[in-house]
C-alpha cells in the first residue's frame, strides 16, 4: 500500500476528487490531499480530512501544523514532497498546467509539485475551448517532455452544459489508473498485444457457438500494461466492457478475425498475452437468415479454428515473449507444461475455473504461473492485481522487460 498525494485544483470536477480520495483510502492507501486556494472554494479541507483521516494541506501561508504522531508539518509542502511516493493532480486546471509548465510556485500545490521527485499524473478538467487553446496545448506538450503523464481529459458533457473534450475521468477510473501506475514503468517503450474475451462462431444470422468469457482478465492486462508504460493493442471478442483508457482496441467476433488481427501485428510486438477464450471449433456452414426452430434438429458440423497462440509460437522471433492461459477444471500442472512446450510459450497462466470466485466472469482469479524456470503459486487475487503479478513475473523471463525511464 502506498503513500499517495492527491493535488486538487480549482475546478468544479473537484467534487469527483472527494470520491477519489475516499476510494484510494478504502483500497488501503494513505492519502494526503493538497488543495489550491481556488479548490477550497469548491470543496472544503474538512471534507478531505474526514474522508482520508490525514492532515490536509492548503495555502503556502497556513501556520505550521502537527500530525497525529506529533510530526511537524511546518514547511508543509517540502515535507509532503518527502512523504509521498506518487502524486495525482485531479482536477488539473488550465492555470495549474500553465504554472507547472513554466516552473512557477505561487501556491502550496505548485510548490509541492516542483519539490516532488516521484511520479506525477495529471488529470485535466476544463471547458473544451480552454483545453484546445494553443497556450494550454503548449503547456501539455512541455509537461509531457518533462515526463509528466496525462490521464484524460475525455470527451463528454461539461459543467457548462456543452459537450466536448475537457471532461475529467471518473473517480473509479482514476483510482484504477493511479494504482496501475504505481508498479513503475518497466514496460516503457515495449509493444504489448493482448487478446481478450470469447469468440462467437455463428451458424445463422442470430445464433452462434461461444463461451462465458467476460473479457475482464484481458482488459485488466491491457490496462496494467498501459500503466507500466507500454504501447498496448487489445484485440477483443464481443464483451460488455468499455475500452480500457489509453489502449488501442479492435473488436472482432470470430476466431478467424482475431487470428488475422493478431498475425498482422505480431512481427512488431514485444509481448503477446493471449487471454482470449477462443472457440476451438466453428460451424462448417453458415446459413443466411434465421434457421426455423423446427429445422434446428440437424447435426451441427464443426471444423477446427486456427490456434492463434500456437501459430504465433511458431513465428516467434528471439526476444518476443508469449504468455498463454490454460483454464482447467482443477489445477493440472502437467497440461500447462505441455502447453508451454507445444505452443513455444514463455509463461502459462494456469487457472482453475471450477471454484467460486475464479475464472470466467468473476472479478477474482487464482492462478499458477508456469514457466520453464518453475511454478509460482498465487493466492486469490483481483484480476487487476493478477495482471500485475503476470507482468512482474515476465520481467524475470529471459529477454523480459527492463526498467524504463520517465517520472
Ligand atoms: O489449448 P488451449 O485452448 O487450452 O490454450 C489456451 C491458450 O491458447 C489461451 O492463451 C488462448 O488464448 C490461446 N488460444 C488461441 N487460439 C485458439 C485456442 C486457444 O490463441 N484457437
Amino acid at each position: 500500500m502506498a503513500r499517495l498525494v492527491l493535488g486538487v485544483g480549482g475546478g468544479i470536477a473537484a467534487f469527483k476528487s472527494a470520491h477519489l480520495a475516499s476510494l484510494l483510502r478504502k483500497r488501503g492507501h494513505r492519502v494526503r490531499v493538497i488543495l489550491t486556494p481556488a479548490a477550497a472554494q469548491f470543496v472544503t479541507p474538512l471534507t478531505f480530512e474526514s474522508l482520508t483521516g490525514e492532515p490536509v494541506y492548503g495555502d503556502l501561508w497556513d501556520p505550521p501544523r502537527y500530525g497525529d504522531d506529533g510530526e511537524i508539518l511546518g514547511e508543509a509542502h517540502i515535507h509532503l514532497a518527502r512523504w509521498g511516493e506518487a502524486a495525482l493532480v485531479a482536477p488539473a486546471t488550465a492555470d495549474l498546467l500553465g504554472q507547472l509548465a513554466s516552473g512557477q510556485a505561487r501556491d502550496g500545490l505548485t510548490t509541492f509539485l516542483l519539490a516532488f521527485g516521484g511520479p506525477v499524473l495529471l488529470a485535466p478538467a476544463m471547458h473544451h475551448r480552454m483545453w484546445a487553446h494553443p497556450a494550454v496545448q503548449e503547456s501539455v506538450a512541455r509537461l509531457q517532455r518533462f515526463g509528466y503523464r496525462f490521464l484524460g481529459p475525455v470527451a463528454g458533457s461539461l459543467a457548462s452544459g456543452e459537450e466536448g473534450w475537457g471532461r475529467m475521468l471518473e473517480a473509479q477510473e482514476l483510482a484504477d489508473l493511479f494504482e496501475d501506475h504505481l508498479h513503475g514503468r518497466d514496460l516503457q517503450g515495449k509493444r504489448v498485444l493482448v487478446t481478450a474475451g470469447p469468440t462467437q462462431e455463428p451458424f445463422d444470422a442470430v445464433r452462434h457457438i461461444s463461451n462465458p468469457s467476460s473479457g475482464k482478465m484481458g482488459y485488466a492486462l491491457a490496462q496494467a500494461a498501459f500503466g507500466r508504460g507500454a504501447q498496448v493493442v487489445l484485440i477483443s471478442g464481443p464483451t460488455c466492457l468499455p475500452d480500457p483508457y489509453g489502449v488501442e482496441v479492435h473488436r472482432v467476433q470470430r476466431a478467424e478475425e482475431m487470428y488475422q488481427e493478431v498475425a498482422r501485428r505480431f512481427p512488431e510486438v514485444d509481448i503477446l498475452v493471449a487471454a482470449a477464450a477462443v472457440a476451438d471449433h466453428r460451424p462448417k456452414e453458415f446459413h443466411e437468415g434465421k434457421i426455423r426452430k423446427e429445422d434446428l434438429l440437424f447435426q451441427l458440423e464443426l471444423e477446427p479454428n486456427p490456434d492463434i497462440l500456437k501459430e504465433m509460437g511458431r513465428r516467434k522471433k528471439k526476444g518476443q515473449i508469449l504468455i498463454g492461459f490454460a483454464a482447467e477444471w482443477g489445477m493440472d500442472e502437467g497440461s500447462a507444461r505441455k502447453k508451454l512446450l507445444e505452443k513455444r510459450l514463455d509463461m502459462v497462466v494456469l487457472n482453475d475455473v471450477s471454484g467460486p470466485g475464479e475464472g470466467f466472469r468473476a472479478d477474482t482469479n487464482r492462478a499458477f504461473l508456469v514457466t520453464a524456470q518453475g511454478v509460482q503459486e498465487l493466492p486469490l487475487l483481483s484480476k487487476r492485481e493478477l495482471a500485475h503479478r503476470i507482468f512482474d513475473a515476465a520481467k524475470d523471463l529471459p529477454g523480459g522487460g527492463r526498467p524504463g525511464g520517465g517520472r
